[in-house]
């Protein structure tokens, strides 16, 4: 494979703090989930190689903490992200109504050159629960209209987790295409 083929993207995880995203991370990477929470303090990372349109993509997955007080972190966490990852609990409404808030807050600080088009991929974790908030209709609406794809699933159950990873990485893939 040619150096032309392998690309390294960088993703960050965003959205309330407990939605998930320590979970997913792990799923995705390590194929393990504990049921135990633990809040991410700042922030962490992982990699993972992934083929995506036959390019080897390395991806460096950026798990950040949902909790207010380390928000300051924002800027050094968002810059130079080729794809984000926006993270909500379909059992928790307000934390469904916080994704705009992180996608602006997102576009503010990485400070992106084209943001109208930047890949944003969303997922409704904790499907494998029962009092669900939030319906897959809702959330898909709300794509449309920041142009986002949609996601329902679990970290839990591993239902949906590989593929928002998948999707961002290609939507970042043809995003810098354009671009570079
Ligand atoms: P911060 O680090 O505070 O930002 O939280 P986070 O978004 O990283 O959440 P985390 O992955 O730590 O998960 C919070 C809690 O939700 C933990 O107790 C997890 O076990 C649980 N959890 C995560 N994903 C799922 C899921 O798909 N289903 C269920 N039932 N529980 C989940």
């Amino acid at each position: 494979m040619s150096e032309w083929n392998k690309k390294q993207l960088k993703v960050v995880l965003l959205g309330n703090s407990g939605v998930g995203k320590s979970s997913f991370m792990n799923q995705f990477v390590n194929h393990r989930f504990t049921s135990m929470y633990r809040a991410t303090i700042g922030a962490d990372f992982s990699t993972k190689e992934i083929t995506v349109d036959s390019t080897l993509v390395i991806l460096q997955i950026w798990d950040t903490a949902g909790t207010e007080r380390f928000q300051s972190l924002g800027n050094a966490l968002y810059r130079g992200a080729h794809c984000c990852l926006l993270l909500f609990d379909v059992t928790s409404g307000a934390s469904f109504s916080a994704l705009s808030g992180w996608l602006q807050e997102f576009l503010l600080q990485a400070d992106p050159p084209d943001p109208a088009s930047f890949p944003f991929v969303v997922v409704g974790n904790k499907t494998d629960l029962e009092n669900r908030e939030v319906s897959c209709r809702q959330a898909i609406e709300w794509c449309q209209e920041v142009g986002a794809e949609y996601f329902d699933g679990s970290a839990k159950d591993d239902i949906n987790v590989d593929k928002p990873f998948y999707a961002a990485a290609k939507a970042a893939l043809q995003h810098y295409k354009k671009h570079t």
